[in-house]
């Protein structure tokens, strides 16, 4: 079996739980810019990429400039687009997306991300940032420091339920319901006091952020020694792949630039590598976030023929129930391929990603429709963290088998407590591991 790290650098990622999604979300983004050149240029960059990523990957969305839309509206106080947001999308769109020119977006992790929140109550997702006491910036209003106000880091960019924005501008139109102060002093607090106001508060997500750096360099120091520490001692192959080679830490370059926003060309890089490998019977892709019990994949996987042509994991859905949709295994929790498929899907003119930066997952779940292979969905992977599932449900039958994401979690005492508890007839299995080469890269 051969284990294979992809480089991960999934900042703006993420999702727990929908499987198989019925759900199509339609999506409006406004891009705000200051009226100069400069940063026009780069909201209009922003706006085409957008709308590029859109129909790649068949996501329904509407792209506002929003100095162009709506001139001479004060947009950037947020408050005057409410209204010509819910009229011009109010009953036809799922989520409205703030961003400033300079963001990246990802829109594969976007949509996953989107995936946990229900579009149909009020919700208010962005970076959320809180005030230690009272700041003349708001008003010297009173922190309670249990419960802060969270305000949106709006360089990140914010998310509002299309319901969400219709009833708060009803709530900016009526008279009795209006913020108070004619000043504007700093908008994104003003506008997350108001939203608070309907009841409403900002939801804290970590995959909206700010301090990214280009590349995934900032991650071999931080993680790499979490997943030696753990697993991959278990997995006998393996190869830790990134765009910069580390000797101290064992990665290897792939000779594919990093990307920021999916991984879709490294990915098929390691999975033309793997097809060269003679030995290997197993592909498994996962993060360098990603917690895995190899004994645990090797039991499971003894149940499967390396032969067949089998895509094995944690199964999510693109409007999977549309003659357009897909299924796709959720990248973090691993994606296991047969030798068989690995060599299928290097074949030329299978899988061939439209960018490097396309959602390899996602991608990956279009080529495996192409081939006609159904994906095996296992509820031993998962693409969160323990602590976002009910205890329940990991605690009774199978065995859980993978998670992903660190965050605010401590991973070494995650795998301690949910992946290493091995039985003896687990520890048994763990012996006939296959031996192999280990090549390390990153
Ligand atoms: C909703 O419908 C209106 C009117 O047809 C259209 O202009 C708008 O772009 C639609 N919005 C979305 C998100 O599809
Ligand atoms: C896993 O369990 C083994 C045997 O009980 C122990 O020696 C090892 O330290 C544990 N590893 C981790 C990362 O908890």
């Amino acid at each position: 079996m051969m284990d294979i790290l992809r480089a991960a650098v999934l900042i703006l990622l993420i999702t727990r739980g929908i499987h198989c999604s019925q759900r199509k979300d339609s999506f409006v983004f406004v891009i705000l810019s200051q009226e100069s050149a400069r940063h026009t240029d780069a909201a209009r960059a922003l706006s085409s990429h957008l709308t590029a990523e859109c129909k790649q990957l068949d996501v329904p969305c509407v792209v506002h400039l929003a100095w162009e839309d709506w001139p001479g509206v004060a947009a950037w106080t947020y408050f005057p687009l409410l209204e010509r947001l819910s009229n011009a999308h109010g009953t036809n769109s799922s989520w409205v997306i703030i961003l400033e020119e300079w963001v990246t977006v990802r829109l594969g992790k976007l949509v996953h991300l989107l995936h946990d929140y229900n579009p149909s109550q009020r919700a208010f997702i962005g970076r959320g940032l809180a005030d230690k006491g009272e700041s003349i910036i708001h008003h010297f209003t009173v922190v309670d420091p249990s419960h802060p106000l969270y305000y949106p880091d709006t360089r990140a960019g914010m998310v509002l339920s299309t319901v969400l924005v219709n009833r708060i501008a009803s709530r900016w139109s009526a008279a009795s319901t209006r913020p108070g102060s004619d000043f504007t002093i700093d908008a994104p607090y003003e506008f997350a006091s108001f939203v608070k106001s309907d009841g409403v508060e900002l939801t804290h997500h970590e995959s909206v952020c700010v301090q990214e750096k280009p590349g995934c360099e900032r991650y071999h120091g931080e993680r790499l020694p979490i997943i030696q520490a753990t697993w991959l001692k278990d997995a006998t192959n393996h190869a830790i792949y990134s765009d910069v080679e580390d000797a101290a830490l064992g990665t290897v370059s792939l000779g594919v630039p990093n990307t920021r926003e999916g991984h879709c060309g490294k990915t098929l890089a390691i999975i033309h590598r793997a097809a060269e490998l003679p030995s290997i019977q197993w592909l498994a892709v996962v993060d360098d976030d990603t917690l895995i019990s190899v004994p645990r994949l090797r039991r499971l996987l003894s149940c499967y023929d390396p032969q067949d042509l089998v895509a094995l994991g944690e199964k999510y859905g693109f409007a999977a129930t549309t003659p357009h949709g897909y299924d796709y295994i959720t990248g973090g929790g691993g994606m296991v391929f047969s030798k068989a498929l690995v060599e299928q899907l290097a074949a030329p003119g299978v899988c061939k990603c439209p960018s490097d930066n396309t959602p390899d997952d996602m991608f990956l779940g279009v080529c495996l429709r192409k081939l006609s292979v159904p994906i095996i969905h296992s509820s031993a992977f998962h693409q969160n963290r323990p602590n976002d599932y009910p205890e329940e449900l990991l605690q009774e039958g199978e065995l859980p088998l993978s998670f992903h994401r660190y965050w605010m979690s401590d991973p070494l005492e995650e795998f301690a407590r949910w992946l290493n508890q091995s039985s003896a007839s687990e520890r048994s299995s763990v012996s006939d591991s296959s031996p192999g080469s280990v090549h390390v890269e990153l």
